[in-house]
């Protein structure tokens, strides 16, 4: 999941300013600083002259052609090599979030440009994806014919094929999630540039309208989606478009969107790429009762895939943090009263157990500390670098030349979250993990 690593970058830059509390020896601005790059390796199209990571080149540059629009660009999902748009919609509406809640931070660390350019990598091929008021394409590449292959993006043989959404074939979901994510773009953009951000509104407005006025599930329009980010339902991503729109507008009919909907969702406990309640209710500042297990060494645990969820609480419970204490305000659990450094201090405790303070004492993000895993689930960075061997590696040849080779990784996926250890915090560093 392309999205899980921004939640941790924003709990980080925040601990930058709080780590008073006697524990030290994470350096957190070298994690922000790779939760940053861990993009670039993801990135897809023609790459910019400043490309960090360099062990990418560029490819997928004809995504769209057969389509007849232009769809270069974009992020890469997780380990292969398709561009699936409601994830990723998602990963730019909370990059963006983070950038406008921690933009001090950011900037203090050297890091806001990145950050920027992060989140402009994503909205300017959401832009191309975004033709027409009514026409979204929400997907390019397909997930069983890429899943076959083990290949560099810079080899893909598979095909490409582009899905869109329109208003024969609507998806409120994917809409509603992109609208978020224009909408908290442009504010994120604002400070930095006023015509960018008012595009970015603009589309913004466009996909609210089009998410509310033409109901359906994408993955009905989009099937070939439905194996993989399939969504649960839209009333969730229309009350978080609604919510960011407000949030970029402050026009009242977004106010009132909310206020006739039929609620944020009620107690929640986890919030990821299907489920925006829990950052709707944040937003808002109304909170739901949370009961959430932990492994014994403290992580919180949801489900397997588990850090995406953890980053996403850790997330909140620093945002919510941030808003208590500019209201002067704490809140009440069945156990006692929350003031906001409680909440602070359950977020650092996640963001410290995955940088390495953990029963296993390794670091789940890649490149960081003395011990992270190293055969990472990741085409692109289990393959030798294009710019090493040139040569072609197929579809099957992947296979059996690097996913089976039980040895590292030969280039590093610096900045990335894997999935995480197990209930009981134990975890297996195997490539087919
Ligand atoms: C961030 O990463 C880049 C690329 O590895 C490196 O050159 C730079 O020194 C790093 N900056 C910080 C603050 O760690
Ligand atoms: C601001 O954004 C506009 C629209 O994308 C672009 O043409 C312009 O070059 C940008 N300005 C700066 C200073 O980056
Ligand atoms: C479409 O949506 C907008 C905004 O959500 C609303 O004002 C308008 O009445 C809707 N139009 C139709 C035909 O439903
Ligand atoms: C996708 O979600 C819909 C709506 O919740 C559900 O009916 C369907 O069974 C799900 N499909 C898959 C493949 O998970
Ligand atoms: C952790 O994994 C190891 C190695 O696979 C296994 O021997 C052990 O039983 C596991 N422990 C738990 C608590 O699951």
């Amino acid at each position: 999941m392309l999205s899980s690593i921004i939640f941790v970058l924003v709990s980080l830059c925040f601990f930058l300013l709080v780590h008073g509390d006697g524990f030290t020896s994470i350096d957190y601005a070298e994690a922000l600083n790779k939760s940053l790059l861990y993009y670039e390796a993801q990135r897809s199209g023609e790459l910019p002259i400043h490309q960090r990571v360099e062990w990418r080149a560029y490819s997928a540059l004809s995504d769209g052609r057969e389509a007849g629009v232009d769809l270069e660009g974009g992020y890469y999902n997780a380990g292969d090599n398709v561009k699936f748009g409601f994830p990723l919609a998602f990963t730019i509406t909370m990059l963006s979030w983070s950038t406008i809640e921690f933009q001090a931070q950011l900037k203090a660390n050297n890091q806001l440009t990145y950050a920027l350019e992060a989140i402009q990598w994503g909205t300017d091929y959401l832009i191309k994806a975004h033709p027409e008021p009514h026409v979204l394409y929400g997907q390019v590449g397909d997930g069983d014919s890429d899943h076959a292959c083990w290949q560099r993006p810079e080899d893909m043989t598979t095909p490409r094929p582009a899905y869109k959404i329109d208003e024969k074939n609507p998806g409120s979901d994917l809409a509603a999630e992109t609208a978020a994510a224009f909408a908290a773009a442009s504010l994120a953009f604002h400070p930095k540039n006023e015509t960018y951000a008012s595009i970015l509104l603009t589309h913004a407005k466009q996909l609210f309208e089009f998410a509310s006025n033409y109901s359906g599930l994408y993955q009905n329009s989009i099937t070939t989606a439905a194996k993989f980010y399939n969504s649960s339902g839209y009333e969730d991503e229309l009350l978080w478009a609604a919510v960011w729109l407000y949030r970029a507008t402050n026009e009242d009919v977004y106010l009132d969107f909310v206020d006739e909907s039929s609620g944020p969702g009620g107690p929640r406990s986890i919030f990821y790429w299907d489920d925006k309640y829990v950052g709707v209710q944040v937003l808002i500042a109304k909170q739901g009762k949370n009961n959430v297990q932990q492994t014994p060494g403290g992580l919180l645990w949801f489900l397997s895939y588990n850090l995406q969820y953890v980053t996403t609480a850790a997330f909140v419970a620093a945002a919510y943090s941030e808003y208590l204490t500019t209201n002067l305000a704490t809140f009440d659990c069945p156990g006692g009263t929350i003031k906001p450094n409680d909440l602070l201090l359950l977020a650092k405790s996640q963001v410290d157990y995955i940088l390495g303070s953990n029963p296993r004492s390794t670091s789940y993000m890649v490149g960081f500390g003395s011990t992270y895993p190293n055969q990472v689930h990741h085409r692109g960075v289990s393959i030798v670098s294009i710019k090493v061997n040139p040569a072609p590696v197929s579809c099957q040849g992947g296979y059996d030349l690097y996913f089976n080779k039980d040895a590292a990784n030969p280039n590093v996926l610096d900045g990335a979250v894997v999935s995480g250890p197990d209930e009981n915090d134990n975890y297996s560093d195997l490539r087919s993990n």
